[in-house]
């Protein structure tokens, strides 16, 4: 029988405290999204304390997404606790992520402190944390250069204190593999009560060796493995999920299975790095550009006659496809119906009838239809169908020296209606002339438009949440037209209204 691990997904946490990266929120619900598709057990959203921006996120994050358990961190501190139970109060499933440092470094020159009272604040936290939720997790920052008999004391006192899950961060990316099995089998050995518990590990990639600890921990009894998309986070980054499920999957002689869905490994990798503006460096393991293109004429030679003489990895596994040949006007509907079914969308006739349609429409327009295109052709597709309200025409006019103008057709529950309405820009124009045509009051909180691939004949995805009566919603498309993208990203979040 093998042993499940438990995937803790961090990207929008550890991951997204990268200068530069940061999200919105209509961002972190679109990777949350993904992060359930992928199948991650235990989504960290964010610091809630941190600022009002995450504390948001968290709560929309948990109204947006069921399955995973939806984490908040704090520090050992009763109002950050507070705060955190409150942005998790939609949640399905939730959990308080609190803890404090152990090594002495923290204790001296972070809390000016000892180990006696460190000890006190790690159990008043998790006693604390458990009056609001039964999960609590608790981390004892820099335990990788923690002592072991000390570490042992705090994950005991704190699991009699009500700790589900101990994490065991290595911090600073100090330990070396070796070491950092060792550590966590110390724990299982020596800590009564450790089988009430999950130990959890979190290593810092500052030497390299995120994944090597990670799978070190595993292999010595760790059961949850706290890891982000493309191995993203501060400094050097975290452990990457891609490389730690796939080393499970690979090496069965470990035992241990994970619920990640290995086919949506690879569009996740390429959402996260375009929306942090983060490119994956072409080596990376699993979903870096060359990570499974073999150059040399000897491994091109071998891999032909046998896939297995130079890949351990299935790049289909990952969601690899045959994604390098574009699709173009001239192809077919089987050859459609083919590259979806790689992707994991088995349409029926008539969705894929709808699908192709589309498909043509955008082919006349852009020369290479990509893996990425056609995701967001199915999204605009089967989320429109049942909508009560359609866009039917768009006409706008705009330019240097020239008052912006838009005239909107929609059809509202099978009758039509126009408006024209002038404004700052297409888009402003276009959304004043909606706002005429509905009886629904919304304001546009959030609005982000990105191109996906390259070149000005790209598509340009739209995302936009709006709020009405105190509720959000959420709307997306995807065009090569950014205007259109844009009326149609609005018209799916006040459908949600409707
Ligand atoms: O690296 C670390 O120690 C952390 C903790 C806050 C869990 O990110
Ligand atoms: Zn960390």
């Amino acid at each position: 029988m093998s042993d499940r691990l438990y995937i803790f997904d961090t990207t929008l946490r550890d991951g997204e405290q990268v200068p530069g990266c940061q999200l919105n929120t209509v961002e972190k619900i679109e990777v949350a999204k993904a992060l359930e598709l992928l199948g991650v057990d235990v989504l960290e959203a964010g610091f809630p304390i941190s600022s009002p921006g995450d504390f948001q996120s968290v709560m929309e994050i948990s109204k947006a997404v069921k399955n995973p358990i939806i984490c908040a961190l704090t520090r050992a501190v009763e109002k950050d606790i507070e705060v955190a139970a409150d942005s998790l109060k939609y949640a399905k499933r939730k959990r308080i992520h609190t803890g404090i440092g152990t090594s002495e470094y923290h204790i001296r020159y972070k809390f000016n402190s000892n180990q006696d009272d460190i000890l006190q604040r790690a159990i008043a936290c998790v006693k604390y944390a458990r009056r609001f939720v039964e999960d609590v997790e608790f981390y004892a920052e820099d335990a990788g250069r923690t002592e072991n008999e000390y570490l042992a004391r705090v994950i005991e006192a704190v699991i009699a204190a009500g700790a589900t899950v101990v994490n065991i961060p290595d911090t600073t990316g100090y330990c070396l593999p070796e070491e950092y099995g060792a550590k966590i089998r110390y724990l299982k050995e020596n800590v009564k009560g450790i089988d009430n518990a999950i130990i959890s590990t979190h290593c810092h990639n500052d030497l390299g060796m995120a994944t090597a600890n990670t799978v070190s921990g595993v292999i010595n009894g760790a059961r949850q493995v706290e890891v982000t998309i493309n191995g993203i986070g501060e400094r050097a980054g975290n452990t990457s999920l891609e490389e730690v499920v796939m080393t499970m999957k690979s090496r069965k002689n470990l035992n241990i299975v994970t619920g990640i869905q290995t086919k949506n490994i690879f569009k996740t990798s390429r959402l996260v790095s375009s929306l942090m503006n983060m490119p994956v460096q072409p080596n990376k393991a699993i979903v870096g550009r060359n990570a499974f293109a073999h150059s040399s004429g000897i491994h091109q030679d071998g891999v032909l006659k046998h896939r297995e003489n130079y890949e351990i990895i299935d790049p289909l596994e990952v969601g690899i496809s045959e994604s390098s040949i574009a699709l173009t006007a001239r192809s077919g509907r089987a050859a459609l119906k083919h590259r979806l079914s790689l992707l994991g969308y088995n349409l029926n006739k008539e969705q894929l009838d709808e699908v192709y349609k589309r498909f043509l429409e955008l082919a006349d327009k852009k020369k290479d239809i990509r893996d990425e295109d056609l995701e967001i052709l199915i999204g605009n597709t089967t989320t429109r169908k049942n909508n009560k309200i359609k866009l039917e025409h768009l006409q706008v006019l705009c330019g240097k020296s020239t008052i912006p103008m838009a005239t909107v057709t929609l059809n509202i529950n099978g009758e039509t209606f126009s408006h024209t309405a002038p404004g700052n820009g297409p888009v402003d124009a276009s959304f004043r002339a909606i706002k005429q045509l509905i009886h629904h009051h919304f304001r546009v909180e959030e609005y982000l438009v990105q191109a996906i691939t390259k070149g000005s004949d790209d598509i340009g995805k739209v995302h936009i949440q709006i709020e009405n009566k105190g509720n959000y919603y959420y709307g997306f498309s995807g065009n090569t037209d950014v205007v259109t993208a844009s009326v149609e990203a609005l018209i799916d979040a006040i459908n949600k209204i409707v």
